[in-house]
């Protein structure tokens, strides 16, 4: 008999799971958290820490910190487990280290029974989506990479600013490889349904300005891991986003990173594009207008992540 609460399982206990988790909790997501971390005692600390927020919030909720068995009768499973981006480095220059601790992850879900949905927002995280689901075989719709969803709502965020509207009114997302090759989607971007060409002619913004905007979204990582060693509220959120439209089967779409199968003829690894997300994962994906210049740019994208899923492989050979 299925249990008519939610659980969600966390592996990876560090900066960017904890702060999704935090944001679960305090957003009433779930009603059973688990933890698995490779060190043990973390995770048995992070459990007594959030347990002691229960009596303060209005939907109480159980956690619990152990091993892999935690998974067998969860809903879903976010993965954040890898070593973090050091300063000046870029998300790409971890793919074999994280692709080794994937595979154990991928190898532990999988011999443990999970039949629910996986995040993951492990980086470089649009390949160590495709090491996962590859080495688990689970149905490429129920594994989502994070993969674009948090530079979305930063490209929004930046917008409103510029055009003093709030940052949910905006038609854009950025696709591609969550990192440096990503793309912004300009050229058909609207504001509730109006082409954002016309505010940026009204605003008298230059094409160098749009490139800025850009520019300073696939650059924002590397501004905080500057000042403060690593990202975690911003991701947090967004898989908190993410996992409430699976739980609630909202449908609603996000730059979620899905296993290319035609999209923009292009095939066989993750990448960031326009997802409805529901209970059963990726329901469908969508082929968001794009100027020559961005399909260009996207397909140069894809073809990185490509290229450095290869590295990957080799690497857990
Ligand atoms: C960032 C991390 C999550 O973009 O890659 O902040």
């Amino acid at each position: 008999m299925k249990n008519t609460t939610n659980k969600i399982v966390l592996i990876g206990a560090g900066a960017v799971g904890t702060s999704f988790l935090y944001s679960a909790i305090n957003q009433g997501l779930a009603e059973r958290y688990g933890i698995i971390d490779i060190n043990e005692v973390n995770s048995r600390g992070q459990k007594l820490d959030l347990e002691d927020a229960r009596p303060a919030l209005p939907r109480d909720f159980e956690v619990e910190s152990g091993n892999y068995e935690l998974v067998s009768d969860a809903d879903l499973i976010i993965i954040t487990a890898g070593r973090p981006q050091k300063p000046g480095e870029t998300r790409l220059n971890m793919v074999a280290d994280n692709a080794r601790i994937m595979k154990q992850i991928a190898l532990q879900v999988k011999s443990h029974g999970f039949k629910g949905v996986t995040i993951i927002a492990s980086n470089p995280v649009d390949i160590m989506t495709t090491v996962y689901q590859k080495i688990t075989g689970f149905e490429p719709k129920k594994v989502i990479s994070s993969s674009c969803t948090l530079d979305t709502l930063r490209l929004k965020l930046e917008l409103s600013k510029i055009f003093n509207v709030a940052p949910t009114e905006f038609g854009v997302f950025v696709m591609g490889e969550h990192g440096d090759s990503s793309v912004s989607t300009f050229a058909h971007g609207t504001l509730k349904g109006i082409p954002l060409s016309k505010f940026f002619a009204k605003h008298s913004i230059t094409q160098d300005q749009i490139n800025e905007i850009h520019e300073r979204v696939w650059k924002k990582a590397y501004e905080i891991i500057d000042c403060k060693h690593a990202t975690f509220y911003g991701i947090g959120a967004s898989l908190t986003d993410i996992s409430m439209s699976i739980l609630r089967d909202e449908k609603r779409v996000f730059a979620t990173g899905s296993l290319l199968n035609g999209e923009y003829d292009m095939y066989g690894t993750y990448a960031g594009i326009p997802c409805v997300i529901g209970k059963e994962g990726i329901v469908e994906t969508y082929e968001f207008p794009l100027s020559e210049q961005e399909l260009a740019k996207f397909k140069k994208s894809v073809n990185t992540l490509k290229e450095n899923t290869l590295l990957a492989l080799k690497a857990i050979k």
